[in-house]
C-alpha cells in the first residue's frame, strides 16, 4: 500500500494542469453499453476508478482500446457483444458508481443484473431512487443473493417513457435514468434532476450518439426515446473537483498557482468562497485561473449543496484551509451523513475542530505539526495532503490508494509546483496485457 511523505512549508508556485473529470468519465464509459458501435472518449483520467470501470465493462464482454503516449487519455469502448451483462460483486464492492450500468444494460438488453452496492465510508448511499425510476418505466425489479435484477416485460421488450420526480436530487440517479430513457418507448420527463456539469457532459455525449434530450443542466430533463444509438467520439470535461483542490493548495500554502486546463465556469461556488476567505483569485480565461495568497486567510462558513452550490466533494479540502484561517468557520455537510472522517486526522495534526451533527466548527489559525495520518476516502485524503503541505515537519499519509481513485499522479503534479511530497511503494502495477 502506497504512502505519501510530505515535508510542509513550501508555497506552491507555477502552473498545474487539471485532468479529465472522473465523475464524467464513469457515466460516459457506461453509456457505451447503449450502442453496438464503438465510442471513443478523450481526456479520460488515468485513475484507479477508471481502471475499475474498464474491468467492469470488459467483464461484461466489452472490447476496450487505450490510447498510448500523447493519446493516453483516449479510450475506445465497443459493447457489440455483451456476453455476460452482469455487474459482479467483486468489482461493484470496490466502486459504487458501478451501479451506473443498471440503466444502460436494461435499456439495451431488456435485462440487468447488478450487485447491490454495500455501505460506503461517507454514508449509506442507497440506490432506491434509481430502482424506483426504472419501475416507473416498466421494469420489474427483484433482489436475491445480494444482486438486483431488473427486467422489462418480455411482451413489450423495452422500457417505456414516464413522468419521474426525484424525491431527492441525485447525480448518478439522474444519469442512470437518463441512460435508461434514451432508448425507451416514448417521452420521459424527469423533474428535480441533478444539475451537475457531469450530467450535462453525459447528456452531450448521448446527443452525439443520436439521443433526443432537452434541459440537461436544469431541474427538468425531457427525453424522447429512440430505437437505436450510434457510435461517437467525445471529449469529457475537466475535473472541477481536482481544479478546486489545486486552488485550495495554492491558497493554503501562501503560493501563486495557475490552474490550467480546467473549466472556470464550473468553479463559481469554490472561487467565491476562496475570495471570501481572503485569497486573491483571478480568472485568466475559460480554462485557466490563478490563485494567490500573500496575506492572512479569514474564517468563512460553508454549507454543502447540490450544484451550483458549494460541492460536498470540496468540503474536506475547504476544512483544511479553514484550519489556517483567522477566526471560527462553520462547515455544514448537507449531502452525506458521514463525511467528517478527515476531522480526527486533522485534529491529530493539531487542528481545532469540533463536530456536532452535520456541522463542524473549525477554530483557526492552528499551527499544524506533522503526524502519521490515514486516508479514509477520496476527498478526505486530499484534505490530509493539503494540511501536510503547511504542517511543520514530515507527515506520513497512509492508504493513499483512496486518493489514487480520483486524482491522477497527484504527487508528481504537486512536486511540479514546488511541493515536497514523496510516494513510497509502487503506484500502479504494470498494466495487465
Ligand atoms: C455523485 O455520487 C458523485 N459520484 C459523488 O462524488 C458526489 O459526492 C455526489 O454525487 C454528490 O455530488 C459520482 O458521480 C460517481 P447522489 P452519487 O446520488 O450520485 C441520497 C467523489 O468524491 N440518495 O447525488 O452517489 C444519497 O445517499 C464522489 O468523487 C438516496 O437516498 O450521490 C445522498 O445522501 C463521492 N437514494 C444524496 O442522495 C438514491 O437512490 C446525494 O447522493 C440516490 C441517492
Amino acid at each position: 500500500m502506497d504512502t505519501f511523505v510530505v515535508q510542509g512549508g513550501n508555497p506552491l508556485v507555477g502552473t498545474i494542469r487539471v485532468s479529465g473529470a472522473k465523475n464524467s468519465a464513469l457515466p460516459c464509459m457506461a453509456a457505451a453499453i447503449l450502442t453496438e458501435e464503438p465510442i471513443t472518449l478523450e481526456n479520460i483520467p488515468q485513475v484507479r476508478d477508471i481502471s475499475t470501470e474498464r474491468r467492469l465493462l470488459q467483464s461484461m464482454g466489452a472490447e476496450i482500446e487505450l490510447g498510448e503516449g500523447a493519446a493516453l487519455g483516449r479510450t475506445t469502448i465497443c459493447c457489440r457483444n455483451l456476453s455476460d451483462p452482469v455487474a459482479k460483486y467483486e468489482i461493484v464492492k470496490t466502486m459504487r458508481a458501478s451501479s451506473l450500468v443498471l440503466g444502460p444494460l436494461i435499456a439495451r438488453t431488456g435485462m440487468a443484473r447488478v450487485a447491490m452496492p454495500g455501505g460506503c465510508a461517507i454514508g449509506g448511499r442507497p440506490i432506491d431512487l434509481h430502482l424506483k425510476g426504472l419501475e416507473q418505466m416498466g421494469a420489474t425489479i427483484t433482489q436475491d443473493h445480494g444482486y438486483i435484477e431488473a427486467r422489462v416485460n418480455p411482451q413489450v421488450g423495452r422500457l417505456h417513457g414516464a413522468e419521474l420526480v426525484f424525491d431527492k436530487i441525485t447525480v448518478t440517479g439522474t444519469e442512470d435514468l437518463l441512460m435508461a430513457a434514451v432508448l425507451a418507448d416514448g417521452e420521459t420527463v424527469m423533474e428535480n434532476c441533478a444539475r451537475e456539469p457531469e450530467v450535462v457532459d453525459l447528456a452531450a455525449l448521448l446527443v452525439t450518439m443520436g439521443a433526443n434530450i432537452e434541459g440537461a443542466g436544469t431541474a427538468t430533463i425531457r427525453v424522447s426515446g429512440v430505437n437505436k444509438l450510434r457510435g461517437a467520439r467525445y471529449r469529457i470535461n475537466p475535473d472541477r473537483i481536482e481544479a478546486g483542490t489545486f486552488l485550495i493548495a495554492g491558497a493554503i500554502t501562501g503560493g501563486d498557482l495557475i490552474v490550467s486546463h480546467c473549466n472556470t465556469s464550473h468553479l463559481g461556488a469554490v472561487i467565491t468562497k476562496l475570495r471570501e476567505a481572503g485569497a486573491r483569485v483571478d480568472i485568466l480565461g475559460p480554462d485557466t485561473v490563478r490563485v494567490r495568497n500573500h496575506g492572512k486567510l479569514i474564517a468563512a462558513d460553508i454549507s454543502t449543496e447540490e450544484y451550483p452550490g458549494f460541492p460536498t466533494d470540496m468540503q474536506a479540502q475547504y476544512m483544511a484551509l479553514a484550519t489556517q484561517a483567522e477566526g471560527t468557520s462553520l462547515v455544514r455537510e448537507n449531502i452525506f451523513e458521514n463525511r467528517f472522517m478527515h476531522v480526527q486526522e486533522l485534529v491529530r495534526m493539531g487542528a481545532g475542530i469540533k463536530v456536532d451533527g452535520k456541522t463542524a466548527t473549525v477554530i483557526g489559525p492552528a499551527r499544524l505539526s506533522a503526524a502519521a495520518v490515514m486516508c479514509s476516502d477520496l476527498r478526505a485524503s486530499a484534505s490530509l495532503v493539503l494540511a501536510a503541505l503547511v504542517a511543520e515537519g514530515e507527515t506520513i499519509i497512509d492508504r493513499v490508494y483512496h486518493m489514487d481513485r480520483g486524482y491522477e499522479q497527484i504527487d508528481e503534479k504537486l512536486r511540479g509546483v514546488g511541493a515536497q511530497i514523496q510516494r513510497l511503494g509502487n503506484l500502479f502495477p504494470p498494466r495487465a496485457a
